[in-house]
């Protein structure tokens, strides 16, 4: 019997990038795996290739109705929740006296209000499965980056619902931590990619000396979701090669 095998696991974001192989990971390991995401030529594409025991939900988890419409229909389908990965996120860089408004309000509404909105309406199904959820944040969370003011500390209020959550839901059998990604060669990170002389001091800082691919992220929400980390809670677990300790 694999790993994961008859459990269900919700990624948003799952389209691309960490989500995607996350997705993949857990899909090796038997999981059933829904992944979200706003574009849907992305989800079908992703989903075609992750084979049947993939299933996509397109939605805007920043819409106010979305994370519980996206959760009952994760029921619907499968009839129960084991992993919840609050994957999906975004930010852009720039002093704050050159970020807008609507740009402050994104990131916090994406990275922030949904992940909360989702584990309040995964709640009783996770629960039921004692089951368990694992937040993406950031390095960038606890360290100090001029020009990620508003990234950064939205990342950084995820880590501390994480352990509030944690608290909360621990007499109900669900753990709550976080994995907190280093530099890795995603969408997000595109510009930086592309930018041989910062891509050259981000590694430069990085101890064991080379950007993150996303299996190396996938695979560390692997190890706290499976259940022989049962006994851990509340973590923010960093897998940046040691980027920021
Ligand atoms: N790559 C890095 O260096 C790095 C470092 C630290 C932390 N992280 C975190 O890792 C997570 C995954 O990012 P990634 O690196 O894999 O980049 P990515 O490939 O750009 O993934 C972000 C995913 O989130 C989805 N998404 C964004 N906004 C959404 C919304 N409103 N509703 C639904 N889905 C939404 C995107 O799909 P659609 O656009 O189709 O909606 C996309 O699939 C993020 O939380 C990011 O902050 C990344």
């Amino acid at each position: 019997m694999k790993l994961f095998e008859d459990k269900v696991v919700l990624i948003t974001g799952g389209g691309t990038g960490i989500g995607k192989a996350t997705a993949s990971a857990f899909i090796a390991k038997g999981a059933k795996v829904v992944i979200t995401g706003r574009r849907q030529s992305v989800l079908e594409k992703t989903t075609h290739e992750l084979g049947e025991l993939a299933y996509s939900i397109v939605g805007d988890i920043c819409k106010k109705e979305e994370p519980k419409r996206i959760i009952d229909e994760v029921i619907s389908k499968y009839g129960r929740l084991d992993v919840l990965v609050n994957n999906a996120g975004m930010g852009t860089m720039g002093p704050l006296s050159e970020t807008r408004d609507e740009d402050i309000e994104n990131m916090y509404r994406t990275n922030v209000f949904a992940p909360l909105a989702l584990i309040r309406e995964a709640m009783t199904h996770l629960v039921s499965s004692k089951g368990t959820v694992v937040n993406i944040t950031s390095t960038m969370s606890h360290g100090v980056m001029p020009g990620s003011a508003a990234y950064a500390s939205s990342k950084a209020a995820l880590d501390h619902a994480t352990r509030l959550l944690a608290a909360e839901l621990g007499p109900s059998n669900v753990r709550v931590n976080a994995i907190a990604p280093g530099f890795t060669m995603t969408d997000i990170s595109a510009g930086v990619q592309s930018d041989e002389q910062m891509l050259g001091m981000i590694v430069a800082q990085t101890p064991l000396g080379r950007p993150g691919e996303p299996e190396d992220i996938a695979n560390a929400v692997l190890l706290l979701a499976d259940s022989r980390a049962g006994w851990i809670t509340g973590q923010i677990v960093q897998a940046g090669g040691g980027l920021m300790l």
